[in-house]
């Protein structure tokens, strides 16, 4: 599917389908909009008279479907309504871009025009308005259809959008320019989602392991270390998360250097890689286990960024560390009870095995630490708690640093994908402490668990400014919102740290 920006007359459109999104004005009432008046007079006033015998609104995503004429080139004109215009954001284009890719489909139309109004560039800058909207096609025509065997046939996307702007004149090069970056950091998103809704029996460590190596290109390298090396590096949390399975761990590495600017930054960004946690002896219940292939999300986010890097070109040296672990019950598993001694000697008692993910992120962070970056982000599918404090559509943002804290919260603003900042609150170290080791990797509390996570994480941060996004809510789609309109995995956090590293840092 291409997305191109043009600049014609609403009468010499030709493609199948011509859409234009319609507001609501202050009164409530549909408000054409000087394109829609256009349309609707080469129409002799047929979308008027449709509007009207439909009792149609203009409320979100509300779709009205007229037929063309001999003034206007094009088979159909659709309607999709934007809600009030006061209300409308950059996230609420995205999401009308997701409906209109969805009707497209249905309707098998090869060509689409869409028409940007004059009104909304004088909200927005065009390339905000473009770039929104080209997220909202590119997200919301992802499927994951590796396994359907009937669903194929149906799943046909337009081969040809174009975003037209009729009255205004604007600039083609940069707003094309604003689609290509789009473009690229969907890709990363929906790559991202194809690992993540993979089957945990393929998605293995060693599978994961190998997708990182297949990254490697004249910017990247990437360093795979297998069991024994990681024994060699002392990493006791991941031995101690792997020993229950058949499946041996692997620890990755990966690297982007930018060319020729002696690097100016460097930062790491760490992944939570537990490919399947059915708990281990702390075994989940079966409903919980059900989606926890979903648990290497924070890892996939890692491997989908890099798959891009050479693409986009950021300016600062980029590190990608992630530990792939499968967490099992077995007579090999680790026991609640047993102390694990991590890469750099600090030890965790260990009383539920089900808190696993900070036991491998202890390890990540301590080989990043020796990497000695000017910033450590890791993103993890760390807490139900988070999903309970923040939603389905909230990550959970904790950081040491307010600088860091606010580079973030401003490309996601950017970015769409929602943040919230919790604190790291310094009264609740007691809660993490073990009497028989240096840290417990579950809280006395029943409270808190999202915090308490994050502080049992900057326990090995080593004051490194570093900041933890939990993205247990946010990672997977249990029902359908935003722009991302199948269920299962969103990419969640991909487009964020691209605009970051390329936009923000
Ligand atoms: N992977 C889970 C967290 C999770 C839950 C992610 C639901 C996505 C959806 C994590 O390993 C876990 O099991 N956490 C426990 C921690 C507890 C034992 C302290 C939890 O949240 O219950
Ligand atoms: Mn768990
Ligand atoms: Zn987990």
């Amino acid at each position: 599917m291409e997305i191109k920006v043009q600049s014609s007359k609403l009468n010499a459109i030709s493609s199948q389908a011509l859409v234009l999104i319609v507001f609501k004005n202050q009164k409530d009432e549909v408000d054409l909009g000087s394109e829609g008046q256009e349309i609707n007079s080469l129409l002799n006033n047929a979308l008027v008279k449709t509007i009207k015998s439909e009792f149609w609104k203009a409320e979100v995503g509300q779709v009205l479907t007229c037929y063309g004429n001999d003034k206007l080139k094009t088979e159909r004109i659709i309607l999709i309504g934007g809600g009030k215009f006061s209300e409308c954001t950059p996230d609420t284009l995205r999401v009308l871009a997701s409906y209109i890719i969805s009707k497209a489909k249905s309707l098998k139309c090869s060509t689409l025009s869409l028409v940007i109004e004059e009104e909304l560039v004088k909200k927005f800058e065009a390339q905000t308005i473009v770039s929104s909207l080209s997220d909202g096609f590119y997200l919301g025509s992802y499927k994951f259809l590796k396994y359907k065997t009937e669903e194929l046939k149906n799943h046909q996307l337009p081969e040809k959008v174009s975003l037209v702007f009729s009255a205004q004149k604007i600039n083609l090069k940069e707003t094309q320019n604003a689609i290509e970056i789009s473009k690229l950091f969907c890709s990363a998103t929906n790559f991202t989602r194809d690992l993540v809704n993979e089957m945990p029996s393929i998605a293995t460590p060693k599978y994961l392991a190998n997708v990182a190596s297949g990254l490697k290109n004249k910017m990247i390298t990437v360093k795979v270390y297998n069991k024994n090396e990681i024994k060699k590096m002392k990493m006791g949390g991941v031995l101690g998360v792997s020993a229950g399975s058949n499946l041996e761990p692997y620890f990755v590495h990966l690297i982007y250097k930018p060319e020729k600017v002696k690097s100016s930054k460097k930062i790491a960004l760490l992944g939570k890689g537990i490919t399947f946690d059915s708990g281990g002896l702390s075994l989940k219940g079966s409903d919980h286990m059900e989606t926890m292939k979903l648990d290497m999300a924070g890892a996939a986010v890692v491997l989908g960024v890099f798959k891009v890097l050479q693409v986009l070109k950021p300016k600062i040296e980029i590190h990608g560390i992630m530990a792939f672990c499968e967490n099992m019950p077995s007579g090999t598993a680790i026991k609640p009870g047993d102390i694990l001694t991590t890469m750099k000697g600090k030890t965790i008692e260990v009383l539920n095995t089900d808190a696993e993910g900070r036991l491998i992120l202890a390890d990540s962070l301590c080989y990043a630490t020796n990497l000695k970056p000017d910033y450590m982000i890791d993103l993890a599918t760390l807490t139900g708690a988070c999903m309970v404090a923040l939603g389905e559509q909230v990550a959970g943002l904790m950081s040491n640093n307010d600088k860091l804290t606010e580079m973030i919260k401003k490309a996601s603003k950017i970015s769409g994908e929602k943040i919230w900042e919790l604190p790291l609150v310094p009264e609740y170290k007691s809660l993490i402490k073990s009497e028989v080791a240096d840290v417990r990797n579950t809280s006395k509390s029943r409270y808190g668990g999202t915090i308490t996570a994050g502080l049992f994480l900057e326990e090995f941060t080593e004051n490194i400014p570093w900041a933890h996004i939990d993205i247990a809510g946010p990672a997977w789609a249990e029902t359908i919102h935003g722009c991302c309109i199948a269920k299962g995995a969103t990419g969640f956090g991909v487009r964020t740290i691209l605009t970051l590293v390329s936009k923000v840092l």
